[in-house]
């Protein structure tokens, strides 16, 4: 039987590596986890960490990787529709919005689109194993427009809470977990690891309600199609076959 972490808060991880630098033992420290324990298989999650190549690995050996430059999880996107995505549509690429607050960094996949397609993107992310994985990829990738991208590890809700003001961006953007069964591009064992990772996204309302303290000209959520609104008040919806993206915000 698979035995799932019963909160982000309880996860437990250990660090497997060779390296002995001080960088991971920062890591360990960050993550609050031992580096080569005796046992590593007392452990739910092992961060595999060989030279700058990081993953992490379940008991299954369902294996997660964030590595912008390789294709595995849709980072090199072909064929794009450039400002006619319906990402871009939403958060008003044709109306001059390009800096782009993303609030659910996760994987970074909508985050490095929206980078291609010409948004200035910062991004926060709660995970903190998510957020090493991050900021790993974020730090070694070959994408020139990445090397402006600003990550932050923090809630969202004390990051907007605390930011209000006093950063620069024209539209926000959430994609909570949806708790039922969200449609996904990710490959299944990605998947599964990711879900275990980062659980429920329960105070998406209450981000989504901050959110819209902000003068900003787009407020942006990401839904599954036949999902319920994450708060009322959409003035529109951009819908494609799986997801739609509904704006709050119309400035
Ligand atoms: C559905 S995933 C987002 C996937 C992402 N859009 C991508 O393209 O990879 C939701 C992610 O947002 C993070 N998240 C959700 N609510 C958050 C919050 N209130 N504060 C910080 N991170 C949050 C979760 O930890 C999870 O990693």
């Amino acid at each position: 039987m698979r035995m799932v972490p019963f909160s982000v808060n309880e996860l437990s991880v250990c660090i497997l590596s060779t390296d002995t630098t001080s960088k991971i033992q920062e890591i360990s420290e960050f993550l609050k986890c031992p580096i080569n324990p005796p046992r590593p298989e007392d452990y739910f999650f092992h961060m595999h960490i060989e030279g700058t190549r990081f993953y992490v690995r379940d008991g299954e050996k369902r294996t997660l990787e964030i590595d912008f430059d390789k294709n595995h999880l849709d980072y090199q996107r072909k064929g794009h529709r450039g400002k006619n995505e319906l990402i871009a549509k939403a958060l008003g690429y044709s109306k001059g919005c390009r800096k782009v607050l993303d609030l659910s960094v996760g994987l970074g996949i909508d985050s490095v689109f929206l980078t291609q397609l010409g948004f200035q993107v910062m991004g926060v992310e709660r995970s903190p194993l998510l957020f090493v994985l991050l900021q790993n990829a974020f730090s070694h990738s070959v994408k020139e427009e990445l090397r402006s991208y600003q990550l932050f590890h923090d809630e969202s809700l004390s990051f907007l809470k605390a930011q209000n003001g006093k950063v620069d961006i024209d539209a926000i953007y959430f994609d909570p977990m949806y708790p039922h069964k969200k449609k996904s591009a990710l490959p299944k064992q990605e998947m599964v690891i990711f879900r275990d990772l980062v659980g429920s996204d329960d105070d998406a309302a209450d981000v989504l309600r901050e959110a819209l303290s902000w003068p900003v000209r787009r407020v942006v959520v990401k839904r599954p199609l036949n999902a319920e609104e994450l708060l009322p008040g959409v003035i529109h919806s951009f819908e494609g076959k799986v997801v739609r993206y509904d704006t709050y915000v119309v400035g």
